[in-house]
């Protein structure tokens, strides 16, 4: 009798191209390039070219890409009243759930899932993802919307929309960087969502709403707040060790730690590291890095040797804070970048799909006879 998975833990559910992790080494690479290279060199455009085409673009692609990407920023008529007249009180990530699923009121052949009309409905979403969080960002703040630029970059274009003007070169290069360390990442929670709506040949705007649903989790892409949360709670840098060390002792998990899959240092936090150290130096935020730097070692002492390290949301949350993003606009950060993972995740789905539907081990009872209502 075959028994459950809990959580599905090592069930191989899925081939990918897109790409792939050694959690025991730390490594991950996207289409065979490792993380680093990508987060030190490439684009978030270019990245989402090669995650969806299996390789780097030419110059020539890329430009196509980008001008491609670019033209689809707008949102569509409409939306940004639909945005403009939602509650102020509204938590992001709930609000860009329901307009990402209200994108696809405004595509006049919504279901289409050929591989080009698929194409096509990820690139408009993902063109427009950063519009609707910028446009309810500053609608919550009593601000005007801001239009989006194409001139800018998809990093630079979603923080000219938020703060009503051009990054600095340095927060547009950190913000890419992010963009690209969070675009994909083998069959996690809200990929194999992605995947398994897409398997009943749903709809791409269905799959990416779905995701979107599950990314917001506290034990998936949540946890990026809640390590902010925890920093801001820690009154001082030498209050931190004492902080943590309480949290083990009534067995609490420490937000921005452990992986399912990472038994070593995620990569990405690697990267991340870097940039928060030297962000956090130039916005006079050091006393956050300096916080996690004290939570990270008391971790490693307590719990490396069960696997836990920090892993990509510790230290992208000092990242965000010092870019100036405000805490609850973290998880919908991480929704902006994935969502070309999802997509590509979408398309590969459907190119050779079949249905998801798992066993379910019934546990409870048989035989039990129904009893009328009247004598219950
Ligand atoms: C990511 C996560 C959900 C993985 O969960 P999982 O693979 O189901 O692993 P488990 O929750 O079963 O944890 C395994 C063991 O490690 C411990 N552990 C895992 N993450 C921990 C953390 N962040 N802090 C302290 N202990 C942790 C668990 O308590 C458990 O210990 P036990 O065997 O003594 O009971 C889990 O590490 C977690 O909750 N982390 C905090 C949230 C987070 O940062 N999520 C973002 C992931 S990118």
């Amino acid at each position: 009798m075959p028994v459950a998975v809990k959580g599905l833990e090592g069930i191989v559910a899925a081939d990918t191209r897109m790409s792939f992790i050694d959690g025991e080494k730390g490594v991950l690479e996207y289409v065979g390039i490792e993380i680093d290279a990508l987060a030190r060199h490439s684009t978030f455009e270019e990245t989402t070219f090669l995650l969806w085409n299996l390789r780097l673009p030419k110059r020539a692609e890329l430009d196509a890409f980008s001008t491609d990407l670019r033209s689809r920023y707008e949102l569509p008529p409409g939306m940004e009243q639909r945005i403009t007249s939602l509650p102020t009180s509204a938590q992001p990530m709930h609000m860009l759930r329901t307009m990402i699923s209200s994108l696809a009121l405004h595509d006049s052949d919504p279901n289409r899932n050929d591989p080009a009309s698929a194409r096509v409905k990820a690139l408009n979403i993902l063109a427009q993802a950063p519009a609707i969080v910028a446009a309810f960002d500053r609608h919550r703040r009593g601000l005007p919307v801001v239009r989006p630029n194409k001139a800018l970059s998809f990093a630079a274009n979603f923080l000219y929309m938020l703060n009503g003007k051009e990054p600095t070169p340095t927060m547009a290069r950190a913000f890419d960087a992010c963009m690209i360390l969070h675009a994909d990442h083998g069959l996690n929670n809200s990929t194999f969502t992605a995947r398994v709506i897409a398997s009943t040949l749903s709809d791409v705007y269905s799959a990416i709403t779905g995701a979107v649903g599950s990314l917001r989790g506290p034990l998936h892409g949540g946890a990026n707040e809640d390590v902010m949360k925890m920093l801001n709670e820690i009154p001082t840098v030498s209050a931190s060790e004492a902080f943590i060390k309480h949290k083990l002792d009534t067995k609490a998990k420490i937000a921005g730690f452990g992986h399912r899959v990472y038994k070593a240092y995620d990569p990405r936090a690697t990267y991340l590291k870097t940039l928060a150290k030297q962000l956090s130096e130039d916005t006079g935020n050091r006393d956050l890095y300096e916080k996690s730097q004290a939570i990270e070692g008391v971790m490693l002492r307590e719990k490396a040797a069960k696997g836990i390290y920090p892993n990509v949301d510790f230290y992208s949350a000092t990242t965000y804070h010092c870019i100036g993003l405000q805490l609850d606009l973290f998880t919908p950060m991480f929704a902006l970048s994935r969502i070309a993972g999802w997509a590509g995740h979408v398309i590969e789905q459907l190119s050779d799909n079949r249905l998801f539907r798992p066993d379910v081990d019934y546990v409870g009872p048989h035989g039990v006879a129904y009893v009328p209502l009247a004598e219950r």
